[in-house]
């Protein structure tokens, strides 16, 4: 992998025209923020606050009406090739091929990449084995779980070696024990990986747990707290959780959050 390149947002804006009754509807108001290289941000908001659309834009599956995403001098929807295997997304649902085995399920995005067979078995293997599922290198989506199968799309995304890792409400379908049990994995695998992590929950103590730093999302989406939790002693965590949720139900900061 090579170092991850920050991550500027800038004056993100995006509506949408509903199709039925032609209104438009503003999914992010205005975006400002950046990432730095390496960070671990998780990212929270009501729901229907423009979260999933924030990746849609980072991932160039859509375009801001106005506004950009500036990844080293490049705009993920306007170079989407460049960023092929540079960014990688665990999605809540595993998105998993039903008809490949959990091999072949990781291998397609390195196929997607070039990378030759053999490399792309040998790659694939190691990290099946990393997530627990050695045993299962051949068994279908339908033979696994929904811990195992999130477990695939996990592995599928470490596989590219991605300098940007996401994951979209990835881990909230799962009981509490799975859940939190991936997540830990998944963190701890992006921080051995050097790589931007950008979690989206709606689940607070998943985003106290997952690192350096916490974006709140108004609704529509723009910064209402940008929290350093480095900031914060671990006994104030329950004033923390206090003070992000009065903000969401709001939609204004709480001013216990300004350091
Ligand atoms: N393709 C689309 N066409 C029209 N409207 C859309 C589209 N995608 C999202 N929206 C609208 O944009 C708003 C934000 O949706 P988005 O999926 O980004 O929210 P979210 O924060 O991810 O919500 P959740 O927490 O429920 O996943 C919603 O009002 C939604 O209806
Ligand atoms: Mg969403």
């Amino acid at each position: 992998m090579s170092a991850p390149d920050a991550i500027d947002v800038r004056g993100l804006t995006k509506a949408y025209r509903q199709t039925t009754s032609g209104d438009s509807v503003t999914a992010i108001a205005r975006l400002d923020f950046r990432i730095e290289p390496g960070e671990k941000l998780a990212i929270v908001g009501q729901t229907g606050c423009g979260k999933s659309t924030f990746f849609d834009i980072l991932i160039g599956l859509e375009s801001p009406s106005s506004g950009a995403i500036d990844i080293g001098g490049r705009t993920p929807y306007g170079d989407f090739d460049h960023f092929r295997g540079r960014i990688a997304t665990v999605f809540q649902q595993d998105r998993l091929m039903p008809w490949r085995s959990a091999l072949d399920n990781v291998r397609l995005s390195l196929e997607l990449l070039g990378l030759s067979e053999q490399e792309q078995i040998s790659r694939s293997t190691v990290w099946l084995e990393r997530l627990g599922l050695g045993k299962f290198l051949s068994a279908f989506p339908h033979e696994l779980s929904g811990g195992m199968r999130q477990r695939v799309a996990i592995a599928r995304a470490f596989a590219v070696q991605p300098g940007i890792l996401l994951a979209d409400e990835a881990f909230g379908h799962l009981d509490e024990v799975t859940a939190r049990q991936l997540r830990e994995e998944f963190v701890g695998l992006a921080q051995a990986s050097g790589a931007t992590a950008v979690l989206i929950t709606h689940q607070l103590e998943e985003a106290i747990s997952v690192g350096n730093r916490i974006l709140v999302f108004g609704k529509p989406a723009t910064v209402l707290a940008d929290i350093r939790l480095r900031d914060w002693q671990t006994h104030e965590t329950a004033v923390l959780r206090d003070a992000i949720q009065a903000t969401l139900q709001s939609n204004a900061a709480d001013p216990r959050l300004a350091r």
